[in-house]
């Protein structure tokens, strides 16, 4: 079974999204396991920092590494088992990263356990991304408030490459051919939109052909 352990400063954001749906079933069928961590455990004072200013000045508040670095040791170390060796990795989510890709997704999908840091404000120390994480991940060219939803991009992606969580294989990492369903017909303004006339054809050979050059797949 494979772990995710979520580190973020707004574990709310997840509840919803880990209760629902196909990760809630895999989740209750031990297919995979989600944890959601608060970084503010890992903070010592009173006020639980979890940022601070940046040196050389500039605006916002940048995550300091000190809690960071105690989250992933402390969720390391539960984890560790002698003489096994665990496939772990400790993934940062930053726009400046490299680009989420299926084969990646497929590649974590054999781990035992992976530590997703969820950035937050106007930055992270780089410490961590140069001593502390694995894996420095973005999910495209855009700026996001912080890597909550690039952490769920990277829970679904993975779980779905997870053996039993997706029951046909090879729907695993393909898009969907255009499809249909009733009405035959519908009357959009001055439109009739009609169900092409091979899928009402019966004749399956023919079906696939079409289904199958419209169908994109990730290539893998
Ligand atoms: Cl991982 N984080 C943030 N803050 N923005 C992003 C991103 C990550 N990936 C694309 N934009």
């Amino acid at each position: 079974m494979i772990k995710f352990d979520i580190i973020t400063i707004f574990p709310e954001i997840f509840k919803g999204f880990v209760s629902e749906s196909l990760l809630a079933w895999a989740r209750k069928k031990k297919i995979i396991k989600i944890n959601l961590h608060n970084l503010r455990k890992w903070t010592t004072d009173k006020h639980k920092t979890v940022d601070d200013k940046p040196y050389g000045g500039g605006p916002g508040m940048v995550l300091k590494i000190g809690p960071l670095y105690r989250a992933v040791q402390s969720l390391s170390s539960k984890f560790q088992v002698k003489s096994l060796k665990l496939r772990r990795r400790v993934i940062l989510f930053s726009p400046r990263g490299k680009k989420l890709t299926q084969a990646m997704a497929k590649k974590w999908a054999k781990y035992d356990q992976l530590i997703l840091i969820c950035g937050r404000y106007e930055g992270v120390d780089v410490g961590v991304a140069d001593h502390i994480a694995d894996e420095i991940i973005s999910i495209g060219d855009y700026v996001l408030n912080g890597g909550e939803v690039a952490a769920m991009a990277v829970i679904e992606s993975v779980s779905r490459m997870v053996p039993g969580f997706i029951a046909k294989k090879e729907s695993a990492q393909k898009f969907d051919h255009p499809q249909y369903t009733r009405p035959e017909i519908f009357t959009l303004g001055k439109k009739n939109l009609k169900v092409p006339k091979i899928l009402l054809s019966g004749n399956h050979k023919k079906i696939k052909e079409w289904r199958s050059k419209l169908t994109k797949s990730t290539d893998l």
